[in-house]
C-alpha cells in the first residue's frame, strides 16, 4: 500500500506520523500483521500506542516509538551494558531502533519465562506489534489509575512475575505503577529498558523496580515486606 493511500485511509498527517514511521507502518500493513489502526490508546513521551485490528479480526497493540523527540539517547547505558546488543551507529534513529528491538526480544523472553505480558507479534524499525491487553476492545488500565482498588493478591502476583522474569535472565528496569496494567490479573508492559542479568547494574535496577512496586502498594495496603525481604525472595 502506498504512503499516500495510508494517509488517505487513516487520515494520518505528516505531523502525526513522520516519514520513517509511515514506511514502517506500511510494511506492517503489507505483511498482513494488522489490517488497520483503530485509534490511539496512549500518547506518551517516548511512544504512541494504538489499538489495531488484525486480518483475523483480533485486536493488537501497535507501539510506535518517537524518533525525533526521544529520551532514549540519554539512556544508552541500558543498551551498552547488555551483552545482547551492540550499537553500530549512534544516530538518534538507530538508538530508537535498538530500543525497539530490545523491547521485542525482551517480550519474547518474558513470555517464555511465563510472565504475564503482551505476546510479541512483529517488530520493524521503531514499531512493535503485540497482542492487545484489554477487555471488550478497551485496554486494561495502568495500576496508577486503579489506585485504591488494588488488593494484596495483585502485589504478590507482580512480585511473582518479577521473579519469573529474573529466572528467565531479565530485569525489567522500568517497573512502576505506570508500566503494569490491571485486568483479570496484573500484566507487566513496556520492556524497552529491560536488561540481561549480565548487565553490571541489573541488581540495582531490580531493587529499584521492587522498591517502586512496594511503595505504590504501601500507599493503599498494609504490606509487611521490607525491600530487602522482597529482593531476597526474587533472587533466591
Ligand atoms: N499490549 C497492550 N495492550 C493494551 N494497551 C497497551 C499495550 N501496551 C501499551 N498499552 C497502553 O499504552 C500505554 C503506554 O504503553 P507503554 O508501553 O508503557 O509505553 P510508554 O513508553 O509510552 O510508557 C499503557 O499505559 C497502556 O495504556
Ligand atoms: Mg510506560
Amino acid at each position: 500500500m502506498s504512503e499516500e493511500k495510508i494517509k488517505e485511509r487513516w487520515k494520518i498527517e505528516d505531523r502525526v506520523f513522520d516519514r520513517r514511521s509511515l514506511l514502517a507502518l506500511s510494511k506492517i500493513l503489507k505483511k498482513g500483521i494488522i489490517e488497520h489502526i483503530d485509534f490511539p490508546i496512549s500518547t506518551g513521551k517516548e511512544a504512541n500506542v494504538y489499538r489495531a485490528t488484525t486480518p483475523e479480526g483480533e485486536f493488537a497493540a501497535v507501539k510506535m516509538y518517537r524518533i525525533e523527540t526521544t529520551d532514549f539517547v540519554q539512556r544508552l547505558e541500558y543498551i551498552e551494558g547488555d551483552p545482547r546488543f551492540h550499537l553500530v551507529k549512534r544516530t538518534q534513529a538507530e538508538i530508537v531502533y535498538a530500543f525497539t528491538k530490545k523491547e521485542f526480544k525482551n517480550l519474547h523472553l518474558a513470555i517464555k519465562a511465563g510472565v504475564d505480558t503482551a505476546q510479541p507479534l512483529f517488530a520493524v524499525k521503531n514499531i512493535v506489534v503485540m497482542s492487545f491487553l484489554g477487555k471488550d476492545g478497551f485496554p486494561y488500565p495502568p495500576l496508577y489509575k486503579v489506585g485504591k482498588e488494588v488488593i494484596e493478591e495483585d502485589f504478590h502476583n507482580i512480585i511473582e512475575n518479577v521473579k519469573r522474569l529474573y529466572e528467565g535472565g531479565l530485569v525489567h528496569s522500568d517497573l512502576s505503577e505506570y508500566n503494569i496494567l490491571l485486568g483479570d490479573k496484573p500484566y507487566l508492559i513496556d520492556f524497552a529498558q529491560g536488561v540481561a542479568l549480565e548487565h553490571p547494574k541489573a541488581h540495582e535496577f531490580l531493587q529499584r523496580d521492587l522498591s517502586n512496586v512496594l511503595e505504590f502498594f504501601k500507599r493503599y495496603l498494609s504490606i509487611d515486606y521490607t525491600l530487602d525481604e522482597l529482593y531476597k525472595e526474587v533472587i533466591e
